[in-house]
This record gives structure tokens, C-alpha cells and sequence, in this order.
């Protein structure tokens, strides 16, 4: 008998579904908190456990943020049978992730493939599938392997001149540890999320999601000033196709209410890592967040950008001097555009017009400003006067398309 060829293709997807739904993590980018960004070396038990408790009391979980990362010098020595344990820091690490977990939260953790973490801790050179066995019994749902000293202790040493055995070796350390993650994981129930830390080497964007690779960052660390958040955005471009569900593109760790960014950079960050489907890990000193730091990490609106489950990376759609026009696209046909002024100043008698013909629309579109939280109506050349380093973020559900698209 012949089974027509759409039939099979529908019988294979229902058998295999279920099993997917049980497996796949990140479906849309993770959202939640790391220590990294305010902590840095100082974090402690206490303040992930503070920390799990500000997301639950701020209203940052309902809103979506689920993960509470550890970041780097968690890590303490290793015993006689080569098991890491952790420092003074943090007494006991199964005790912590049943707290977080206790909150229907989840929990991350921190290593690198050399043989020390970037801030010279222990890390899992040849310890890998006994350090991803040990974090999956403590319970965590979360690895982020920071590449660092496996550059000089394992690449440039193994492969000294040799470059692209070096980029070998360093794809060969992620799929060691992506392999590992997942035989753990299966073997405990709980799939554990892999966040590649490699600073965007060798073009990993081509190469993770097939080892595995849940998240990837894209460049260099980010810092909490303008200029850096704004060349982290810009060097985005072109990566958009890389990005989907279950594997993403990651401009790094958010840095909203760090440092002396003015409301409206904070506000523009959050915009720009919604428009491009980044994992949104929030970095700030949860217990003593102001409340306008609140109200931008926790705008639903935003965050259902960042969260749409088309999983379609935005772009920068086109430049008109200092401002910039980002769109993307959302489920069902629903569009987000974002007009940034990323200058220092503009003059006030001549704001920049809108070109709704050069990102695809045709005619007056009414859409909801989503800072603003009201209507709005966008017009073909409307003047948009913006603040330096301020966004209008709008999304249309129908957006009305010119022909030509
Ligand atoms: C690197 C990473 C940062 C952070 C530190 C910790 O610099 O890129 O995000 O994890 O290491 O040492």
C-alpha cells in the first residue's frame, strides 16, 4: 500500500511531538536574573536566594523571568575523587536550587571548558561529564561555559600558529560539554539549558544549535554605558537568521538599572534586546531596584516582543542620519517597530519623519505605543521628535502593507 507522503509526514511529526514538548528547552529566549552584571565576584548564597525572592516579590516572575543564574566564583577545589565542590560562599548548592526551586523558579550555573573560569576559579577541563552529572544532582536547570583560560591552556598551547585547529579544539570543548549536559539531564528528567560564552568566535551562530547550544553570545562583554549596549545592538545585524526557537542569538546579559544609564537608555536597551529576541536575564541589584527599573523590565508589552513565539529575530530596517528604524516581525502577521535616536542631540525643529513606504506599510496604521501604554497612529512622513538615546516602540497587530512587499 502506497501512504501518501503528507500522511507519513503527519504521522512521524505526532509520534515525535510529544517527545520534543518533553525535551525541547528555550522555546522562546530565557528570561530571568544573573549575578554577574551587579554581583561580579562578591555574589553569595545569600544573594541568589535574595535574588529568587525579589523576582517572585517584584512581580519579574509572573512577568516571565523564570531563571536564576549563578554566575563565575561560585566554583571551590575538587576532592580526592576529582567532584567540584563549591566555595565558602555557598555552603550547600542542592539546598540552594531546592529554595529557588521551591519558588517555581529555576536555576543556573557557571563553568568554563579550561581548566580555570574567567575570575581564575575551578572550571571542568577533563571533568566534564562528572562536573554536568554533579550540577544536574544538585539540580540545575542551566550551564552558561565560558570559553576563557581554555584559550591559552588548551588552544594556543594544543595548537600553537594553528588557528583553525584551535577553533577545532574550542568546538570540540562545547559538544564534549553539550553531550554531557544532555546525557545528565536525560538520566535526572531535567533538561539543562546550554548558554555558549565564547564572545562570537569562529561565527558559533553556524555551529551551536547543533551541538546542542541553547543561547550563544555574540560579542565581547557587555558594560552599562551607552556606547557599549549601542555597538553591541548595531553588531547584531545580519545574524537574525540564526535565531529561533530553541537556539539564540545572545547580545548579552541585560544591564537595565546598572551603572548611570539615564531612564531613557535603560528603556532603549530593553527595547533593543525585545526587538532581537534576546534572552533577557536581568543583572541588577534586585532588592533595591527603583520602581521606574521595574516598570521597564516588567512592561508586558515589551516582553511580549521579546517572547513571541514566531521566534523571529528583528533587524535594523534603515538609518535617516542619528535615528534608527527597527522592525520585526511578530506572530500572525503583527509587526513591532522601534524609531531609536541614537545621537547625542538633534535640533528640535528638525525631527526626524517616519518613512512607513520604506519598511513595507502603505497608508495610516494604528498600532499601541507600548511605553507609552496607549494608541498611537503612525503616518507616511510624520514627524517623531525623540529625546537623545530614546525609543518609540509601537506594535501593530494589522499592519496595512504596501503592494510592493
Ligand atoms: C566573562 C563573561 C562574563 C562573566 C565573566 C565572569 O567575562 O563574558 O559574562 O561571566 O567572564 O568571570
Amino acid at each position: 500500500m502506497r501512504v501518501p507522503l503528507v500522511s507519513l509526514a503527519f504521522a512521524l511529526l505526532a509520534t515525535a511531538l510529544p517527545a520534543l514538548a518533553q525535551t525541547q528547552v528555550a522555546l522562546t529566549p530565557p528570561m530571568g536574573w544573573n549575578s554577574w552584571n551587579y554581583f561580579a565576584g562578591k555574589v553569595s548564597d545569600k544573594d541568589i536566594r535574595a535574588a529568587a525572592d525579589q523576582l517572585v516579590s517584584t512581580g519579574m516572575k509572573d512577568a516571565g523571568y523564570v531563571y536564576v543564574n549563578i554566575d563565575d566564583t561560585w566554583e571551590g577545589e575538587r576532592d580526592a575523587n576529582g567532584v567540584i565542590h563549591p566555595n565558602s560562599k555557598f555552603p550547600d548548592m542542592k539546598a540552594l536550587a531546592d529554595y529557588v526551586h521551591a519558588k517555581g523558579l529555576k536555576i543556573g550555573i557557571y563553568s568554563s571548558p579550561g581548566p580555570k573560569t574567567c575570575a581564575g576559579y575551578e572550571a571542568s577541563y577533563g571533568h566534564e561529564e562528572q562536573d554536568a552529572e554533579t550540577y544536574a544532582a544538585w539540580g540545575f536547570d542551566y550551564l552558561k561555559y565560558d570559553l576563557c583560560s581554555y584559550i591559552d591552556d588548551v588552544m594556543v598551547k594544543q595548537a600553537p600558529h594553528d588557528h583553525a585547529a584551535q577553533m577545532r579544539l574550542m568546538v570540540a570543548s562545547y559538544d564534549k560539554m553539550g553531550k554531557a549536559l544532555q546525557a545528565a539531564g536525560k538520566k535526572t528528567g531535567r533538561p539543562i539549558v546550554l548558554s555558549l560564552c565564547q564572545y562570537g568566535w569562529d561565527a558559533v551562530w553556524e555551529w551551536a544549535p547543533e551541538l546542542g547550544g541553547n543561547l550563544w553570545r555574540t560579542t565581547g562583554d557587555i558594560e552599562p554605558n551607552w556606547d557599549r549596549i549601542y555597538s553591541i545592538a548595531s553588531q547584531q545585524s545580519g545574524l537574525e537568521s540564526y535565531s529561533g526557537p530553541g537556539h539564540w542569538n545572545d547580545p548579552d546579559m541585560l544591564e537595565v538599572g546598572n551603572g548611570k544609564l539615564s531612564l531613557a537608555e535603560n528603556r532603549t536597551h530593553f527595547t533593543w534586546w525585545a526587538m532581537l529576541a534576546a534572552p533577557l536575564l536581568a543583572g541588577n541589584d534586585l532588592p533595591n531596584m527603583k520602581p521606574e527599573i521595574k516598570a521597564i523590565l516588567t512592561n508586558k508589552d515589551v516582553i511580549a516582543i521579546d517572547q513571541d513565539p514566531l521566534g523571529k529575530q528583528g533587524q535594523h530596517a534603515y538609518s535617516d542620519g542619528e535615528v534608527e528604524v527597527w522592525t520585526r516581525e511578530l506572530q500572525g502577521g503583527a509587526m513591532a517597530i522601534a524609531v531609536v535616536n541614537v545621537g547625542s542631540d538633534r535640533y528640535a525643529t528638525h525631527p526626524f519623519h517616519l518613512n512607513l513606504a520604506r519598511i513595507g506599510l502603505a497608508g495610516e496604521q494604528t498600532g499601541k505605543d507600548l511605553w507609552a501604554g496607549e494608541e498611537i497612529k503612525l503616518t507616511q512622513g510624520m514627524p517623531l521628535e525623540l529625546p537623545s538615546h530614546d525609543v518609540l516602540l509601537v506594535r501593530i497587530d494589522k499592519p496595512a502593507l504596501s503592494h510592493s512587499m
